[in-house]
C-alpha cells in the first residue's frame, strides 16, 4: 500500500488478521502537521469510532448540526438537526485523523515506512504483484496479493494502469482557494460560505481558539499577490455582508493555495491494483468531500480483499470500483453544485449569473432544497456506515 488513506486500509485490514505494508513517501513529520480540509461527515464519524479511531476525534472534534450561506445582504440557515433527523459533520483536521491513524498502527506494530521513494509497482495482472522502492538508501522489493494505490493524484499508482485502459473525465475551474490558518476565535458557532459580489469565501475553524479562512483567487496567484492586508481585507469584504457580523482578525499561522479540479478515473481496478482516494477522484474541495470519499474507498476495499481471504470469493473485489463510484460520483456532483453555486465565474454570461441566483434564491426559500442540500453535506451514502 502507498500514502494515505493507506494507514486506515492497514487498520481495517489488521482486524480482520490480515497483514498489510504501508508504504508513505513523505516523513511522518510531514504528514502529521500538514494542514488540510476538516470536516467529518456524519458516517465517516460512526465509522472511525466503530473501528475504535474515535477517542481523540469525540473529545476534541466540534460537532456542528448547520452551516450558514450568505449572499445578497442575505442569511440563510441550513439546519442539519431538522432537515436530516439528528444528522451532522464534526470539525476535526485531516492531518488529526492522520495522526490518529499512524499511532493506532504503530501500537500495534502495523508495518509503516516513512520517506520512500522511487515506488515501481511490476506484475499488477499477475496474481503476485511486487512493489520496488528505495527506503534509507537501499532497494527493496515486496510481493504481496493485492496493492492499494493511495498515492495521490500524482502518484505512481494510477500512472501503472495502461494509458488505453484507463477511463477518465475532468473538469478544471477558473479559480483556486487561497486558505489560512488563523489564532483567533471563531466569529460564528457554525461554518459561513459566502458568495459576494468580489467572489466566493468562508470561515471555517479548527478549535476555540484557532479558525481557517478561505477565499476565491486565480487560479494562477502566488502569494506574493496576497499581502496579509490584501488577504484581511477581502475576508472582511466578502463575509461581512450581513448587518452587525464582523470578522475576528489574528496572527495568520499558515497560508496555502489549492487548485480546484473535478477529476475521475473510473478504471479504479487493474489486475491486483486497487485506487483509492486521490489516486483516483479529486473534487473542487467546496463542501469538504475529499477526505470522506478516500475513507468511503478504502472501506468498501477492507470488505473485498477481507472476504477475497475469509472465502475465496472474487465477488466483492470485482464490484468494487462499481460501489465506489457510485458514491464518488454522489460527491463529484455535490462538490461541483457547491461550487457553481457558490463561486463567481469570471467567464460566466448574465444568463448564466441569473441561474447563480435562481439556484441561490430557490435555496433560500425552500425547504426542500435545503434538505437536498443538507442530506448530502452531512454524507449521503448509498450504503449506510
Ligand atoms: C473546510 C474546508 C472546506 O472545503 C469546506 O467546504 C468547509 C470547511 C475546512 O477546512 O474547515
Amino acid at each position: 500500500m502507498l500514502d494515505q488513506p493507506a494507514p486506515l486500509l492497514s487498520h481495517l485490514l489488521a482486524r480482520q488478521g490480515i497483514d498489510s505494508l504501508v508504504l508513505e513517501s513523505r516523513s511522518r513529520d510531514y504528514i502529521e502537521n500538514r494542514v488540510r480540509a476538516g470536516v467529518l461527515e456524519q458516517g465517516t464519524v460512526n465509522l472511525l469510532t466503530e473501528v475504535g479511531l474515535g477517542d481523540r476525534l469525540l473529545k476534541e472534534g466540534i460537532p456542528h448540526h448547520g452551516i450558514e450561506i450568505r449572499f445578497d445582504n442575505q442569511s440563510h440557515r441550513i439546519d442539519f438537526n431538522e432537515l436530516t433527523d439528528g444528522k451532522g459533520i464534526s470539525i476535526y483536521g485531516q492531518q488529526e485523523v492522520v495522526k490518529d491513524l499512524i499511532s493506532a498502527r504503530i501500537k500495534e506494530d502495523g508495518k509503516i515506512l516513512f520517506e520512500v521513494s522511487d515506488v515501481e509497482l511490476m506484475g499488477i495482472e499477475s496474481d503476485k504483484p511486487t512493489i520496488k522502492f528505495s527506503h534509507e538508501g537501499e532497494v527493496k522489493q515486496s510481493e504481496c496479493d493485492f496493492i492499494a494505490g493511495c498515492d495521490g493524484f500524482h502518484g505512481v499508482s494510477r500512472k501503472s494502469i495502461p494509458e488505453a485502459k484507463r477511463k477518465s473525465f475532468s473538469r478544471d475551474y477558473p479559480f483556486a482557494w487561497l486558505g489560512i490558518l488563523v489564532e483567533a476565535a471563531p466569529s460564528s458557532e457554525e461554518l459561513i460560505y459566502a458568495n459576494s459580489e468580489a467572489g466566493f469565501a468562508l470561515h471555517s475553524m479548527r478549535s476555540p481558539t484557532i479558525t481557517r479562512n478561505y477565499i476565491q483567487c486565480n487560479p494562477d496567484d502566488s502569494f506574493e499577490d496576497w499581502s496579509n492586508d490584501r488577504i484581511w481585507q477581502a475576508l472582511h469584504d466578502r463575509l461581512e455582508i450581513v448587518n452587525d457580523w464582523k470578522l475576528e482578525e489574528g496572527e495568520i499561522l499558515e497560508k496555502g493555495i489549492t487548485p480546484m479540479r473535478s477529476y475521475v478515473c473510473e478504471t479504479m481496478r487493474f489486475g491486483r491494483l486497487f485506487l483509492a482516494g486521490d489516486a483516483a477522484h479529486i473534487v473542487p474541495p467546496t463542501g469538504a468531500k475529499g477526505m470522506n470519499l478516500a475513507i468511503s474507498d478504502v472501506n468498501y476495499l477492507s470488505e473485498a480483499i477481507s472476504e477475497w481471504y475469509a472465502k475465496g470469493s472474487e465477488d466483492l473485489i470485482k464490484i468494487y470500483p462499481k460501489k465506489c463510484l457510485q458514491q464518488v460520483w454522489r460527491g463529484e456532483h455535490f462538490s461541483w453544485y457547491m461550487t457553481s453555486l457558490l463561486h463567481k465565474f469570471p467567464d460566466s454570461t448574465p444568463f448564466q449569473q441569473r441561474l447563480q441566483r435562481a439556484e441561490l434564491e430557490y435555496l433560500f426559500s425552500s425547504s426542500s432544497a435545503s434538505k437536498s442540500l443538507a442530506e448530502n453535506y452531512v454524507g449521503y451514502r448509498f450504503d449506510q456506515y
